[in-house]
């Protein structure tokens, strides 16, 4: 059976390619979709991407890929720093979590160094650029086969 991966975007991705260059690149969200589902369709995975503004829209996301069991690709941005009902959506997954931050976390204004989801992921991947995502889905197409 096919792999399914949700790669789940929070407030202010949809803007990437114009949204502070010099912290995020110059991909553009279109192009970082893109990025997702040919590397998901190169490993063999279900990849479904989404990118939201409203909390409420992810934590539904969030609780369907919990009932199914889904893997899950998150970059909950703003979120990350305070959002303890994205961490409890989190927390209810059972597949792989791999939680990823575009620009490096830690080198930036102290306010972003924490992330209340990271405690509850399998791991992070922060400051690679968008190249985080795809080393994201090699890892859980690593891990596929692998028993839990
Ligand atoms: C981000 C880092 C967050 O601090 C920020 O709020 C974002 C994007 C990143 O991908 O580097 O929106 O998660």
């Amino acid at each position: 059976m096919t792999m399914r991966v949700y790669v789940l975007n929070g407030p202010n991705l949809g803007r990437l390619g114009t949204r502070q260059v010099d912290v995020y690149g110059v991909t553009s969200y279109a192009d970082l979709v893109k990025l997702c589902e040919t590397t998901g369709r190169d490993l063999g995975l279900d990849v479904i991407v989404r990118q939201t503004d409203a909390e409420h829209e992810l934590l539904g996301w969030l609780h369907a890929a919990a009932d199914e069991g889904a893997a899950v690709v998150l970059n909950p941005a703003a979120w990350s720093h305070y959002s303890i009902a994205v961490r409890d959506a989190c927390a209810m997954l059972r597949g792989p979590l791999v939680e990823v931050h575009i620009s490096n976390i830690h080198a930036r204004e102290e306010f972003r160094h924490h992330s209340v989801v990271s405690a509850v992921a399998t791991g992070v991947i922060c400051g690679l650029g968008v190249d985080g995502y795809r080393l994201a889905l090699h890892h859980l197409a690593n891990r596929r086969d692998q028993p839990a």
